[in-house]
Formats: C-alpha cells, sequence, structure tokens
C-alpha cells in the first residue's frame, strides 16, 4: 500500500520539472499528497525501528502486499511450539508473509515417499532367539529404507490371502519355495504399485544414486527385476504384478517348477543392469565375501542373524563415510564466545566419523567390494569453519540460535537491553557469518535466508548435512532415521579443559569462559520459552527478533524442519503399529506383531 506512492509521486514530478525555465510549484493538492506520503513513510520507519514489542508480521505485512485470508492449518503441522505449512513457495524469505502467522514456517511440500514392501513370515517356525534376531534385522531394514525417501511396509500372510488370485492358487500343490514365491507376489499383488525387497536387501549409496533417484519417483511404467539381485528387488505396477500371477498359474509347468519368473513370458518382466547402490546379504554374498557368517548361521542361526545385523549396521555407515570422505564440517561461527552452541553438532560429528566395530573386520558391502574399509581410513577430520562452503564429499553439520541467545552470548551477559542491540549489533550476525564467504558483504538479510533455506531442505544439500537448533537438540532415534543406520550412544560432552593446550592459568581461564557459555545458554533456553505476551522476557525476545528479521526466519525454519521429520515418522509409526506391534518392546511382545487385522481392511475402514 505504502511502497508504489512515492514512486508515483517522483514520476509526476520529474515531468512537471521537464520545462527547466519555469519550474512550476506543485498545485496545493500535489503537496498535500506529498507531506500525507512523507508522514505515513517516516510513521513506517518508527514503527518499524523505534517500536520493538510490535509483533514481526505486522512490520512484514507493510511492506509486502500479502492477502489478508491465513491459509488453513494443515494437517500434522505442529509439534510442540513449532509450527509449519508446507508449500512450493517455500523459498520466500519470510514466511509470514505467507502464513499470516509469526511464528509458522513454510517449509517445501513434503516428498512423496514410494512404498517399498518386504514379505515376513512370522507363522513359520521358529525359535524365539531366531526371531528376536530377525526382528532386529526387520528394523534395520525400515530404517535404511526411511533414511533414503522411501515407505517401508512389512507384509504378511494375511495380506496374501485378500488377494483375489489367492483361491485359484491355493489349489494347487507347489513345490515349497515356489509356494512361498507366490505368497510374497499375491502380498506385493495385493498392496498395488510399489518396490518388492528381499528384507536382507538394503540401499548402501549416495542419496543421488541413480536407480534410488529413479524409484523414489514411484511410477515403474515396466515390471523389472534387477540383474545379480535374484528375488532381492523387483519393482511395478499392480496389474503388471497380478497378470504375471495369473500367467504363472495357468502354466503347465506350475507342480514341477521352483521359480515363478520360469513360469511366465521373458518379456513379462524386464531386466535391469545390477545396481551400484543395494546391497543384498543372501547366502551366495554371505558365502563369497563373509564366510564368518555362513559358519555361525549354520551353528546357531540367531547368533549367525545377530552377526549378520551388526556387519549390514556397519557397512551402511560406512557407506556414509565412503560417500563423505572428506569429512566433517562443523560450523563454528563467534566460537570464542558461542563455542558451547555447537558441543551437540561436535559430539555428533565424533560419532559419526568413529568406525562401527564389525564380525568381519576390514570387510566391504556386497555391491561396493572396492570400498575403503573402514578399519584401513584414519578416521575423517572434523572441521571447523565460520562459514558453510558447499562440496558433495564434505557433510555439514549447522546449529543455527535464535538471535536471543547468540545477542547473550556475544554479549556475555544475560540481560539484554535494546540499546545495546540498536547501538551496538549488527543486523542478522549468524546468517551474515555463515553465508558471507558466499555472498559477500553487501547482500541483505533476505538473501541469505533463501540461501541457508536452499542449504537446509533443497534437493542438494538436504542430504549433506543436517542442521539443529540449540533448542531442542535432536534426540537420538530422530537421528538413526535421519542417517539410516544405528548409532552409538553418545553424551554431549563439553571437551574437558584440562586436555586443551595451554599453560595452567590458560586452562582455568577457559573452564571460566566454558561455565559462563553455558549458565547463559540455559539462561537463553528459559527466555526462549517465555509466552507470556505481558511479560519482560518475552518483549526482550521480540526486541532481538525484530531487529534480526532473517536469524529468527532461519531458527523458525530449521526447528520446524527437523520437527517436521519427527512428525512424519511418527505418523508411519503409529500406522505401521496397527499392524506390526510398537517398535519398542517387541521382542516380549512378538506374539502380537502379526495378531493384526488385514491391512487394506483397515486402511478402508473396514473392520
Ligand atoms: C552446490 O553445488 C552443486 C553443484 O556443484 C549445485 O548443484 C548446488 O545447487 C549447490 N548447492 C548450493 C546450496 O549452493
Ligand atoms: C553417558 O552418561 C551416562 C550418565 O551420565 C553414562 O552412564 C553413560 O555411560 C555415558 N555414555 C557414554 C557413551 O559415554
Ligand atoms: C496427526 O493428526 C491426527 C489427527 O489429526 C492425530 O490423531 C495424530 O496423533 C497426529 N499424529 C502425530 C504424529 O502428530
Amino acid at each position: 500500500m505504502m511502497r508504489p506512492a512515492p514512486t508515483r509521486y517522483r514520476r509526476k514530478s520529474s515531468v512537471s520539472t521537464t520545462s527547466k525555465a519555469y519550474p512550476r510549484p506543485a498545485p496545493p493538492r500535489q503537496r498535500t499528497v506529498l507531506y500525507t506520503i512523507i508522514v505515513a513513510f517516516i510513521f513506517v520507519c518508527i514503527l518499524f525501528y523505534a517500536s520493538p514489542s510490535v509483533p514481526v508480521i505486522q512490520d512484514l505485512r507493510l511492506f509486502h502486499h500479502t492477502p489478508t485470508h491465513k491459509p488453513p492449518a494443515q494437517k500434522n503441522s505442529t509439534s510442540g511450539d513449532t509450527k509449519w505449512y508446507s508449500d512450493w513457495k517455500w523459498l520466500n524469505p519470510f514466511s509470514a508473509t505467507i502464513t499470516l502467522e509469526e511464528d509458522r514456517s513454510v517449509l517445501p511440500p513434503l516428498p512423496q515417499r514410494p512404498p517399498i514392501y518386504t514379505f515376513y513370515d512370522a507363522d513359520a517356525e521358529k525359535g524365539e532367539k531366531t526371531k528376536t534376531a530377525e526382528n532386529k534385522l526387520l528394523l534395520l531394514w525400515r530404517r535404511a529404507w526411511w533414511a533414503q525417501g522411501f515407505k517401508p511396509v512389512i507384509l504378511g500372510r494375511p495380506e496374501a490371502m485378500n488377494n483375489p488370485l489367492y483361491e485359484s492358487f491355493q489349489v494347487h500343490k507347489l513345490q515349497p519355495q515356489l509356494e512361498a514365491e507366490f505368497v510374497r507376489w499375491l502380498a506385493w499383488g495385493h498392496m498395488g504399485t510399489g518396490i518388492l525387497a528381499n528384507w536382507l536387501a538394503v540401499p548402501m549409496g549416495p542419496h543421488d544414486d541413480h536407480l534410488l533417484t529413479y524409484l523414489r519417483r514411484g511410477e515403474y511404467p515396466k515390471l523389472t527385476r534387477y540383474e545379480g539381485l535374484g528375488p532381492g528387488l523387483f519393482s511395478g505396477e499392480k496389474n503388471a504384478i497380478n497378470a504375471v500371477i495369473e500367467e504363472a498359474l495357468k502354466s503347465p509347468k506350475l507342480e514341477q517348477s521352483r521359480s515363478l519368473l520360469d513360469l511366465v513370458e521373458h518379456s513379462a518382466v524386464t531386466v535391469e543392469h545390477k545396481p551400484d547402490a543395494i546391497a543384498f546379504y543372501d547366502a551366495n554374498a554371505n558365502a563369497e565375501h563373509y564366510k564368518a557368517i555362513t559358519t555361525m548361521l549354520a551353528d546357531e542361526k540367531a547368533a549367525g542373524l545377530q552377526a549378520l545385523a551388526k556387519l549390514i549396521t556397519s557397512h551402511l555407515h560406512l557407506t556414509f563415510l565412503n560417500t563423505f570422505k572428506d569429512g566433517f564440517a562443523v560450523l563454528t561461527p563467534y566460537s570464542d564466545n558461542a563455542h558451547i552452541l555447537t558441543e551437540h553438532a561436535l559430539s555428533l560429528a565424533d560419532t559419526l566419523r568413529s568406525c562401527p566395530s564389525s564380525p568381519v573386520p576390514s570387510s566391504c558391502p556386497p555391491n561396493r567390494q572396492d570400498c575403503t574399509p573402514c578399519s584401513s581410513i584414519s578416521p575423517p577430520p572434523v572441521k571447523m569453519p565460520e562459514y558453510f562452503t558447499n562440496s558433495s564429499t564434505v557433510y555439514t553439520i549447522g546449529t543455527v540460535p535464535h538471535p536471543f541467545t547468540l545477542a547473550s552470548l556475544l554479549a556475555s551477559k544475560k540481560e539484554i537491553t535494546t540499546r545495546h542491540i540498536r547501538r551496538d549489533t549488527a543486523r542478522d550476525r549468524w546468517l551474515t557469518a555463515v553465508t558471507e564467504n558466499a555472498l559477500g558483504k553487501e547482500v541483505g538479510g533476505a538473501s541469505r535466508v533463501v540461501s541457508l533455506k536452499e542449504i537446509v531442505a533443497g534437493e542438494w544439500g538436504c542430504a549433506r548435512g543436517l542442521w539443529i537448533t540449540e533448542d531442542p537438540p535432536p534426540n537420538h532415534k530422530d537421528l538413526e532415521y535421519h542417517f539410516g543406520f544405528e548409532l552409538s550412544p553418545f553424551n554431549v560432552t563439553a571437551r574437558d579443559p584440562d586436555t586443551l593446550p595451554g599453560s595452567r592459568a590458560e586452562r582455568k581461564a577457559a573452564a571460566r569462559t566454558l561455565h559462563l557459555q553455558k549458565d547463559l545458554l540455559a539462561n537463553a533456553k528459559e527466555v526462549l520459552k517465555e509466552r507470556r505476551a505481558d511479560d519482560e522476557k518475552t518483549r526482550t525476545k521480540q526486541m532481538v527478533e525484530a531487529w534480526n528479521l532473517a536469524d529468527t526466519e532461519a531458527w523458525r525454519f530449521v526447528r520446524a524442519y527437523m520437527a517436521r521429520e519427527g512428525v512424519e515418522r511418527n505418523k508411519w509409526e503409529e500406522e505401521e503399529r496397527a499392524f506390526a506391534g510398537a517398535e519398542e518392546g517387541r521382542a516380549e511382545g512378538w506374539g502380537s506383531w502379526f495378531d493384526r487385522r488385514l491391512r487394506r481392511d483397515w486402511i478402508e475402514g473396514r473392520e
């Protein structure tokens, strides 16, 4: 409303002064307009700069021409006090111009997760120990595929029985191996379009691997199997899957054959090249590469399966380390005063860089025999740069502080005054430090925050970094599902000042600094929690936010992005729990794991 007016005035005035010899004074009406505009402009400036308690959203609304209708809140779009709105306009610098809510961040739309199915026969006779070990492998399988952008689903016999083709299958007397294969396909055919994988086939490769990218698109025009993987992986559409089952059931060789694919025309199933990024730990691979596992499986199945789970975990971790072979960058701007902010990130990097133990030391995944084994690489370095650098071989961990937290740490004070902020501090100090190298000194906060959003949540960046805030810190399980493998537990411990270099006096000073920073951080977390509008702390917080619009936006964005990841996963686990029991305590509750209603019935709301 305000911005176009002065421009129009200027244009008019330049026209009126073209005849230079006789500059006409502006007519009275125009002068009135001029004064109105000047007064209005000054008013806006005062509002923006001088009145910190005016909510940020109001400021933003004056500068951007926004619709006045708040978009309706989306389902499952909050977590605690964090709120978000998923939309294609997520790269707008300031979310509030779209959501019209000060603290609701616009995030990129959640990518669709295509389903990947695996079949697990819980009815088969096995000992408790074996079931527990298999359960561990199923969890590992789910986590690894989830981290690569898929929606893992474990199927059982009930799904197969619900396929209309089940009846015509049942009347035949088949070889046990073929019968098992039919049941898998019937379950898959019942669920429909998607991927069918063996639960010993896990993704091991970079996020942008060719095949993984293709599979994530969720469209499989041809029923496909993959060279070298045998029954490890298929992709296809519902009609094609059921057509193959039907064709196989009509084959005259049905009762002698041992494999479903022998019963259909070769052209029914396309064969793709051997994938780079799928590791399949079937008996052949184990016999060829991991003899110790094969021996253990023969001696005692449960122990062998447990060792296999350990081996797969170590290979998932190794694949991650081989992808980011130049190590980690933990962003540490203002490290003298704000070191405490990055402790969580540093502890995480330490955990990620250390080699996991493996039952077959120095081994490589079956799909990548030319890997650099973990034991032979020295732990990759953890660098602590101030700013972000774009690299495909470095994994970045960034901690975005709330501007109040940063201001308090940088001033070494709990009480932050308006005077201090306005007089002594530049705007958006965190973003400026982190992006200065890439964007230079001249760019404003809006461009910087857009650049950060792209790094955090863009197609390229999201697989090459983790972004957290000082509060809440990420939880361990969220991290495991983010990376796709089990992480050894770690404590966030401040580096012991006694181990630092320097004289005794210097170490003592370092210990004092650390203590002070801890105290300031704890206080800042309290301030951020304050919700009462009339509270002094809230006013201070809002004043700092208004001064640092872009830093505040970055903090909210990263917080919402992390929170949404957790909510998405919890929702999926809730859905799966209806069929498969909770992840926690499933070992003892194993009996009810498959005591479940039919999946399709549940989805359609039938009993
Ligand atoms: C990083 O570089 C790659 C290509 O080298 C590019 O595609 C990507 O957009 C860049 N990412 C960012 C956040 O600048
Ligand atoms: C973390 O701290 C807890 C108690 O403070 C301790 O029991 C545990 O062993 C520690 N874990 C690690 C990995 O250091
Ligand atoms: C998602 O929303 C539904 C209802 O809208 C609720 O029952 C469910 O608990 C929510 N799930 C999560 C993970 O927040």
